[in-house]
C-alpha cells in the first residue's frame, strides 16, 4: 500500500504522517515514512538546491522534484512495496501538480506526463489532502522560509485551488479533508480510509470530508 499525504506548507501533513505511522505499526507490518523532496541522498541534495538555492525557472524546477522523485521510487518506494511495507510519503506527483502545474502555470497534463515518465507510471493508492485557507497555512508556519514559502500569498492560493482541481480529477484515489479539525479527529478519519483502501473499497464520504 502506498500512500501520500498533500496539501500546503503549514497544513500539518506531517502531524499527520507521525499519528498514521504510529496507528499502522500497531499492526505489526514494516512502514517505512519518507518525504519529497529528499528520502534519499541525491533526494537530499536535489532538496537543497531547489529550496535553498537560486532562483530558477519553472521548467528547471519541475524537473529538479521529478528528479529527487524518480530516485526516491526506484531507491525506496518500489523495494518496499515489492517486500509488502506499507509506504506514507509527505508529498508526492500531486505536489508537483498543484505548485508547478497549477502555480507556476506549467500545466498539470505536461507535469504529469513528465512525472509519469520518470517513476513508470507509479501512482499512490490513497492520497490525503489536508485543505487549509492558504492565509490559516501562512499563519502557521515557521520563522525560516524556503524558496517555495516565501512566494507570495497568491501564489499559495493557486496552489491550493490546483490541490482542490486535483481531488474533483481523482476521487478515487484523493481525499480531501479539513485540515482545520482537531488532529486526533483527522487521524482517525485517516486511518478509517485507510482501512477501506486495504478492503480495495473506493473512499467514502463522512463527516471529516471537506466539501472541496
Ligand atoms: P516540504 O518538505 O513540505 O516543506 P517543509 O520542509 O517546509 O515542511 O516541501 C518543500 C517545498 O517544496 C514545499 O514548499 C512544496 C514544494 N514542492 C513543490 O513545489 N513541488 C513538489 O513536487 C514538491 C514535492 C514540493
Amino acid at each position: 500500500m502506498f500512500i501520500t499525504l498533500e496539501g500546503l506548507d503549514g497544513s500539518g501533513k506531517s502531524t499527520q504522517l507521525h499519528l498514521l505511522r504510529e496507528a499502522l505499526a500497531a499492526d505489526g507490518r514494516e512502514i517505512v515514512a519518507t518525504r519529497e523532496p529528499g528520502g534519499t541522498e541525491l533526494g537530499e541534495l536535489v532538496r537543497t538546491l531547489v529550496l535553498e538555492g537560486p532562483d530558477m525557472t519553472a521548467w528547471p524546477e519541475a524537473l529538479l522534484y521529478a528528479a529527487a522523485r524518480a530516485q526516491l521510487v526506484a531507491e525506496v518506494v518500489r523495494p518496499a512495496l515489492a517486500r509488502g511495507a506499507v509506504v506514507i510519503s509527505d508529498r508526492y506527483i500531486d505536489s508537483s501538480l498543484a505548485y508547478q502545474g497549477v502555480g507556476r502555470g506549467l500545466g498539470v497534463e505536461q507535469v504529469l506526463e513528465l512525472n509519469l515518465a520518470v517513476v513508470g507510471g507509479l501512482l499512490p493508492d490513497r492520497t490525503f489532502l489536508l485543505l487549509v485557507a492558504a492565509t490559516e497555512a501562512d499563519a502557521r508556519q515557521g520563522a525560516h522560509r524556503d524558496r517555495i514559502e516565501r512566494e507570495h500569498l497568491s501564489f499559495h492560493q493557486l496552489v491550493d485551488d490546483g490541490f482542490r482541481q486535483l481531488a474533483a480529477a481523482y476521487p478515487e484515489r484523493i481525499v480531501a479533508l479539513n485540515g482545520s479539525l482537531p488532529p486526533a479527529e483527522l487521524a482517525a478519519a485517516i486511518l478509517a480510509e485507510v482501512r477501506r483502501a486495504e478492503q480495495g473499497l473506493p473512499p467514502a464520504s463522512g463527516a471529516a470530508r471537506a466539501d472541496a
